[in-house]
């Protein structure tokens, strides 16, 4: 059962990890360019929700649906290609990779999908403007500030214009100035191209920048009602 005009969209997920119960009945949508909220207490399920909502764990029950297909019907190649061409993920920490310079990294989703390196990379080089980023471009992401590695690292998740970025705490371990500047660009850059997205934070400030906010209690989620 999907909500009506939904991109993406979790049905009553279950998903235990030994005897500790992550999700017991987590329902979640998000439509095409909507920016959704995630919030809720540390243990109470973002995170799972979040790696079943793009494939990468596979819940005990319950369904998650992408425009219109189940992703446990997917073979796991077909739940990787998808990742790959219509997924963007922002972590934490960046996790960018050492070896490789700032716009090779930024450069990476398109390589894997086939794109020629300076085609790659020129595309690269336009989405670190978009994020004020593209003067640290020839860097190792070891030389970069922690905002600016997470700016790199929004830039990445967005070059391949995917349909939906996930994003875990991206401001996580930034100070308040640099947390909000990225949290600015990334639901800026998101709306322009029209990307949904859907944001774990702990930071009730984030709010300011989404179109609706879900909190998760106990494994289950509600949308947020603010007091008028
Ligand atoms: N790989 C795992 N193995 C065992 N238990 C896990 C695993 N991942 C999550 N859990 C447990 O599932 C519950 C939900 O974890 P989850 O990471 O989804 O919470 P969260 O809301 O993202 O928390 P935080 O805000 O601290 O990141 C927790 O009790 C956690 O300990
Ligand atoms: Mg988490």
């Amino acid at each position: 059962m999907t909500p009506a005009g939904s991109l993406l969209a979790a049905h009553d997920l279950h998903k235990t990890y030994g005897s500790t119960p992550a999700l017991d009945g987590a329902s979640f949508s998000v439509h095409p360019g909507e920016v959704v909220a995630v919030m809720g207490p540390s243990g109470s399920g973002k995170s799972t929700l979040l790696h079943c909502l793009a494939g990468i764990v596979t819940p005990d029950s319950g369904t998650v649906t992408y425009g219109g297909r189940e992703l446990s019907a997917m073979s796991d190649a077909g739940r990787s290609a998808l990742r790959r061409t219509d997924f963007g993920f922002v972590f934490q920490f960046g996790q960018l990779v050492p070896e490789l310079t700032c716009v090779e990294n930024v450069a990476l989703p398109l390589r894997l999908n086939g794109v020629k390196r300076k085609e790659a990379e020129g595309t690269a080089l336009e989405w670190m403007a978009r994020l004020e980023v593209d003067d640290v471009a020839a860097k190792r992401p070891g030389e970069v500030s922690g905002g600016q590695g997470q700016r790199v690292a929004v830039a990445r998740a967005l070059v391949a214009t995917p349909k939906v970025v996930f994003a875990d705490e991206p401001t996580g371990a930034l100070d308040s100035l640099n947390g909000e500047r990225v949290m600015e660009l990334l639901t800026e850059s998101a709306r322009t191209a029209g990307t949904a997205v859907v944001l774990v934070t702990h930071e009730a400030r984030v709010a300011a920048y989404s179109d609706r906010d879900v909190v998760v209690r106990d494994g289950r989620c509600r949308d947020l009602e603010y007091a008028v």
